[in-house]
């Protein structure tokens, strides 16, 4: 499979016979290297209101006449915009054509300027034979534990940035919990308040045995 990271926590991940996009920030965020019109996906997942990561979600789904996949308030407000979408909850997971998708808890919030949207997630999703997790905009939680434990993950994309969520040392902490074959930071660098280094990420990984990668926006890797 394989996996594009757009920018900020925004990823486009694509199997044989499907492709997907998570938080997808595009027009507002001054990483990104595409436009909203460039993306052909099946379905759109969103962890949470916030404009960096609700972002161009309905437009996306209006042009590809794709879900937008996430809690049930945040796709009632996505439809209401004129969008497609498929509500689920924290704990419940779903079959989709392209791979499942179950919903995680984040620890975060959600709202936005117009929006209610309730809880924010994260996803673990199940796609082109391997599982992904996407821990969405979240502090550190014990839970992961448990996530690791139930969860084969291949790949673990994981919050960096401090001040609005984990920053580094939490991290390293999380990938223990996690145990991903692979981990891409995210949500670092976008803003001045999320500037972070993420070779200090990999410093604190040495000897566990994860691979981790630090992909650039626009940049691709195959997992
Ligand atoms: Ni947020
Ligand atoms: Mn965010």
């Amino acid at each position: 499979m394989k996996v594009r990271f757009i920018g900020h926590s925004c990823f486009i991940l694509e199997s044989n016979n499907a492709s997907i996009i998570i938080d997808p920030f595009i027009k507002g965020n001054p990483s990104a290297t595409i436009k909203p019109a460039d993306v052909k996906v099946d379905a759109i997942l969103v962890t949470h209101g916030h404009s960096d990561h609700l972002g161009d979600a309905v437009e996306i789904s209006k042009r590809n006449n794709a879900p937008v996949i996430g809690t049930f308030e945040l796709v009632n407000y996505c439809i209401s915009k004129g969008a497609t979408g498929h509500q689920m909850h924290i704990g419940g997971g779903h079959d989709f054509p392209f791979g499942r998708v179950k919903l995680t808890i984040a620890h975060h919030g959600s709202s936005g300027e117009d929006i209610q949207p309730g809880a924010p997630c994260g996803f673990i999703i199940n796609m082109g034979g391997k599982t992904v997790y996407h821990a969405g905009d979240t502090g550190l939680f014990s839970d992961m534990e448990l996530i690791g434990e139930t969860n084969p993950i291949d790949l673990a994309l994981l919050p960096i940035g401090d001040n609005f969520t984990m920053g580094i040392e939490d991290a390293i902490l999380a990938v223990g919990m996690l145990r991903p074959k692979r981990v891409i930071p995210m949500h670092y660098n976008t803003f001045d308040l999320i500037r972070q280094d993420p070779e200090l990420l990999r410093k604190g990984l040495v000897g566990k045995d994860v691979i981790m990668e630090v992909l650039r926006p626009g940049e691709e890797t195959e997992i």
